[in-house]
């Protein structure tokens, strides 16, 4: 599909029909995650993929979301590194997000449904998934099959966002 028609397309899934993604389109999904820009392309970053039974605690530290759990997969982005970039954002937030942006189209592509979650508890997490102390988790998502179609959510038109700045 045409980019900017996947964009308008693409919609956070929050129920999922439960059938497992092919590993192959797994990959790709990853794959695109890969491929984003990182600042200094550091590439600080985990992809954590999540099956099975810690579907369980990581739905709990997800504020008890149940699209975790029934979407039977799981990615939780994570930084390794943070520095502060000279214009005052942090590299891991930044990174990260652009990496699980990427996902989110790759598996829109392949007709997998995504929703990116900024509502867990980041202690809970580390502790459902077993990570490192000093990983940063900056985003988690369910992945499966879409059981929902979910009408566009409102977009501000462009006329309310863009500053044209002209001699
Ligand atoms: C940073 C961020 C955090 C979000 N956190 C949640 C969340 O915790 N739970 C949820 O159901 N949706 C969450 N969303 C999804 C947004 O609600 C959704 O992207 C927005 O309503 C627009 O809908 P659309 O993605 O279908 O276009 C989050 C999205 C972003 C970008």
């Amino acid at each position: 599909m045409e980019l900017l028609e996947l964009m308008r397309t693409r919609r956070s899934i929050r129920k999922y029909d439960g059938r497992p993604v092919e590993e192959e389109k797994l990959a790709r999904v990853l794959e695109a995650g890969r491929l984003a820009p990182s600042a200094r392309n550091m590439q600080e970053w985990k992809f954590v993929v999540v099956r099975g039974s810690r579907l369980e605690a990581l739905t709990k530290a997800c504020n008890g979301q149940q699209m975790v759990q029934e979407a039977g997969a799981a990615i939780a982005v994570c930084a390794t590194e943070n520095h502060m970039m000279g214009c005052g954002q942090p590299s891991a937030t930044v990174d990260c997000s652009i990496a699980l942006s990427f996902m989110l189209l790759e598996a829109e592509e392949l007709g997998l449904g995504m929703c990116w979650l900024g509502s867990f508890m980041a202690p809970a997490v580390k502790e459902a998934l077993d990570l490192p102390e000093d990983w940063t988790v900056v985003a988690v998502s369910p992945l499966g099959y879409p059981a929902e179609s979910p009408d566009a959510r409102p977009r501000k038109p462009l006329g309310e966002l863009v500053v044209t700045l002209t001699d």
